[in-house]
């Protein structure tokens, strides 16, 4: 079974997410928007690459285009402008022009720095993303950030780049790792928190099929996420209202990431972040005990951390205080108005935040 997602921007097609099993309905999707007689550059990682890159290669030399492969190595810490030096190097090598692609193959470290070579080189050509790890494929695939870290800056450098596509194998998310897996249950669970009830439903009463990566299951999951995300997105490509309500879980949970080091998840993080946000919203009465137990049950089950050992709610606070969450002063946090929406609130205050805190400490 195949799936597909209409990604508009200020409510014009933009381009489509095709989700669906192995790499081969690629071919199809290459003709239909002409992409033909052309150098295609896989950029992918360490890790992906000795996996999927000869399959998919082939597979993309099969629709008339010329297919070159370069690897990056893995992992965050080469998120950064020295490997994309080394990517404009070998297209320049390869003698890549304007009309030329980038595919980016892997999760979102090779997605954000493909995207931004993309965005960069000779001012910018089309890339298309086939996103490899559960997070990539329902979060940092879609929306059009790419970008790569600077000193210890994360995200700092960057541009929005629209994919011409996004193409999803859900087939890949055999190989990840568990914990990998697990985490991208952060960002699923929170798109049904924020905005669809009957999804968050549909995740608990289908949790083993959907653990079991049952193909229907796992393409239904993916599916729903990217139209939330890519829905949110339309409505504020730039990033200046309604997106903000994806940092649902990150304020805190962000700087809980950034304590430990990053020796959690992001998605493990949110997940935390989640919680304290949870109980903010119950204490103020917009959910109820129930909904808020079945959050933390929801997460429980997901085989996420509820707590985290070894933090302090002062440094807590702290680091939060400095994220780009904030707004003159303000934190702009994220709350659950009810099950299935959220809004933004600038007036949670650093009491209610450390109430908050000791449901995770
Ligand atoms: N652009 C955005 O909007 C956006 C949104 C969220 C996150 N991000 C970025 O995404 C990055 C995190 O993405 P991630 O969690 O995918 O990290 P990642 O790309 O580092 O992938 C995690 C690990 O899994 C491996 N891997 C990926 N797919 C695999 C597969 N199918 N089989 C085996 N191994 C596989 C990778 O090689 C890597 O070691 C961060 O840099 C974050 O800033 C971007
Ligand atoms: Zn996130």
């Amino acid at each position: 079974m195949n799936r597909r997602v209409d990604v508009k921007k200020n409510g014009e097609h933009c381009y489509d997410i095709v989700i669906g099993q192995g790499f081969d309905r690629i071919k199809e999707e290459l003709e239909a928007l002409d992409i033909k007689g052309i150098k295609l550059c896989i950029v992918t990682d360490s890790n992906v690459g000795p996996i999927y890159a000869a399959q998919l290669k082939e597979i993309l030399e099969q629709t008339g285009n010329s297919v070159y492969v370069f690897t990056i190595p893995a992992g965050e810490a080469n998120k950064n402008l020295d490997v994309v030096e080394t990517v404009y190097t070998y297209l320049i090598e390869q003698h890549f022009e304007r009309r030329d692609m980038i595919v980016a193959l892997g999760g979102g470290v090779v997605g954000d720095l493909a995207g931004f070579t993309a965005a960069t080189y000779l001012r910018g050509i089309d890339f298309i993303q086939v996103p490899t790890s559960l997070l990539a494929q329902v979060d940092s695939s879609i929306g059009g950030k790419t970008g790569v870290d600077f000193s210890k800056y994360k995200n700092m450098v960057g541009a929005f780049h629209m994919p011409r596509l996004v193409y999803i194998n859900i087939d890949t998310l055999s190989t990840l790792s568990t914990r990998l897996f697990n985490s991208g249950f952060g960002e699923i669970i929170k798109h049904g928190l924020i905005k669809n009830r009957e999804y968050f439903d549909y995740l608990d009463t289908n949790y083993e099929h959907i653990k079991a990566l049952e193909p229907e299951y796992i393409t239904e999951v993916v599916y729903e996420s990217c139209l939330i995300k890519a829905d949110v997105v339309d409505r504020d490509p730039t990033e200046k209202g309604e997106r903000a309500l994806l940092n649902f879980g990150h304020t805190l949970g962000h700087a809980v990431e950034k304590l430990m080091n990053f020796s959690l998840y992001h998605g493990e993080c949110v997940g935390l972040g989640m919680i304290c946000a949870s109980y903010i919203s119950n204490e103020r009465g917009y959910i109820t005990d129930e909904e808020y137990t079945a959050i933390r049950n929801m997460l429980k089950k997901y085989g996420f951390p509820t707590r985290v050992e070894g933090l302090d709610i002062f440094s807590i606070l702290e680091v939060s205080k400095s994220d780009k969450k904030m707004e003159n002063g303000v934190v702009k946090f994220i709350l659950l108005k009810q099950l299935g929406e959220a809004v933004i609130d600038k007036t949670v205050t650093y009491d209610e935040m450390t109430q908050a805190l000791k449901e995770i400490l």
